[in-house]
């Protein structure tokens, strides 16, 4: 894991951004793993920033989101399908038949995530996925003791996940217990991750995700075991890393290392 300090949230997102403008430069049909939350939200200005002022191409671009509230339709304000056409989707030239995004509203949940999990497959998998943090160090909605190996699949949300999506909503009870989420194990079989993390109160989660052993318990942890995973955060997430200072000498070393 790649733990990238930076000063700001702004700094924070265009480094998240470049990332994977570099990888659309690469491969302009890139299939890209997106993520909700307030997070991303700076990386997905700064892409519709590049889009609009230095010509960033999503024509050939296919994307699966992570997760979705199940029983908010698609047009309710605090869906992920709404959020996604609002802050990203409606901003950039992706073809809207190359947009998946879970489904809350289906009849059937078992076949619809068995179809999510088959349609990534069929795209040729995730090139980059773009990941947040839950304070209880979950990765999407894989709430604590989710199996490692999970794949797309029905979740009950955990009270400290309710509690913090609270603040979106008009009452607590608004708030949807249950969510369809890609699993660990789908998550892990993206090429490249990107984890954004800012603020004190994300530092315990991504302690325990960065130094903490590999557990349910922080799903994020899971990211220890994926050979290309990259953890943008800014020093108040970062504060309770003891081996800050190492990973800032890296990234201050990076460019003299000998080319492989
Ligand atoms: C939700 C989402 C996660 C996200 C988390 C943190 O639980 N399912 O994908 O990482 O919220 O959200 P925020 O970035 O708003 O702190």
């Amino acid at each position: 894991m790649e733990v990238i300090v930076q000063k700001t949230y702004d700094e924070m997102s265009k480094g998240g951004a470049q990332l994977i403008a570099q990888t659309l430069n690469a491969k302009p049909n890139a299939v890209l793993g997106m993520a909700t939350g307030s997070t991303p939200l700076g990386v997905y200005k700064e892409l519709v920033r590049m889009h609009k002022n230095e010509g960033l191409d999503f024509s050939q671009v296919t994307t699966f989101n992570l997760d979705e509230y199940v029983g908010l339709p698609v047009t309710h304000d605090q869906s992920y399908h709404y959020f996604m056409h609002e802050n990203f989707f409606k901003h950039v030239n992706i073809s809207h038949q190359n947009i998946y995004i879970p489904s809350g509203t289906t009849g059937n949940y078992k076949a619809f995530c068995d179809w999510y999990e088959k349609r990534i497959e069929e795209c040729g998998g995730i090139d980059v996925q773009i990941l947040g943090i839950g304070t209880d160090g979950h990765i999407a909605f894989n709430e604590p003791t989710s199996s490692l190996s999970s794949r797309t699949r029905l979740k009950t949300l955990a009270k400290m996940t309710i509690d913090d999506n609270a603040r979106f909503f008009e009452k607590r009870e608004d708030v949807p217990i249950y969510a369809i989420t890609m699993g660990v194990g789908t998550i892990l079989e993206a090429r490249k991750l990107i984890l954004l993390a800012n603020g004190k109160g994300k530092a315990q989660a991504v302690k325990e995700m960065v130094e903490g052993p590999v557990t349910s318990m922080i799903t994020a942890s899971a990211l220890q075991l994926h050979p290309s995973a990259k953890v943008f955060i800014d020093h108040d997430a970062a504060s309770l890393l003891e081996m800050k200072d190492y990973y800032e000498w890296i990234q201050q070393k990076k460019p003299g290392a000998p080319q492989v």
